[in-house]
């Protein structure tokens, strides 16, 4: 076993142990996740079959239905959310959307009690955006080249998201997806609500929620949590 997942091994152990009967799961999008489920659904399923998980995108619903977990729509609510991130900055603010799946894992991760998020170690930096890490933001199709604009006045360079043979990307709300390149950040906060603000804008892959626990998976096969409180 690679040493990560050795460490996602030991995430799943702890959290399953939070993880009563009646609790519902908000399932964020990506990779980590995915391998995430399959080391903590036998966990859970071992102790109480009542799990409900409200999946954020179709990837994360397919691998949730093979894991047992009993899958439902959101209902305005979770107890917990278990996501992952692309980059993780000192304060534990996130970028987020690598899968597109941005939108739908805010609005799930803004109604939850609790969020868990799980990233290998090459995913902290200091500021956001250091390493060229781009920010995801969604945005209607018609308005995408009003938010490049926009973007650019608040100091980004944005790129529409392409498939590999050059077709744009939707998202699973119909959207598309600005990849947009900014100087490491100083107010992740500020940024956020800038880009919210502009029109035609669906949602910014910058999450800065509070409280917030972050799993930081070492290559060693261990892992760190930090915390991050209201
Ligand atoms: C999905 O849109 C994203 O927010 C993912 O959570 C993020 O891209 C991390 O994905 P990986 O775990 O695959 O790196």
């Amino acid at each position: 076993m690679d040493r990560v997942r050795e460490a996602l091994k030991g995430v799943a152990r702890e959290l399953a142990r939070s993880i009563v009967p009646g609790t519902t799961l908000g399932l964020g999008s990506g990779s980590t996740v995915a391998t995430l489920l399959e080391e903590l659904s036998p966990l859970i399923l071992a102790k109480a079959k009542t799990i409900d998980g409200v999946p954020t995108s179709t990837q994360i619903e397919l691998v949730a239905s093979r894991s047992g977990i009993n899958l439902v729509p959101f209902r305005g609510s979770v107890d917990l959310v278990i996501d992952g991130a692309d980059q993780v900055d000192r304060e534990l603010n996130l970028v987020k959307g690598g899968g597109g799946a941005l939108l739908r894992e805010k609005v799930v991760m803004g109604s939850s009690k609790n969020i868990a998020i799980v990233a290998a170690e090459n995913k902290f930096v200091n500021r956001l955006c250091e390493n060229g890490v781009r920010v995801p933001v969604e945005v209607f199709p018609m308005a995408r080249q009003s938010a490049k604009v926009k973007l650019s006045m608040l100091g980004g360079v944005a790129d529409e998201r392409l498939m590999p043979k050059g077709y744009p990307y939707f998202t699973e709300n119909g959207n598309m997806i600005l990849d947009t390149l900014f100087e490491p950040v100083e107010d992740p906060r500020a940024l956020e609500v800038a880009i919210r603000s502009t029109p035609g804008v669906a949602e910014v892959g910058i999450f800065t929620f509070k409280p917030m626990t972050v799993y930081r998976l070492g290559g060693d096969g261990k892992y760190e949590v930090l915390k991050r409180d209201d």
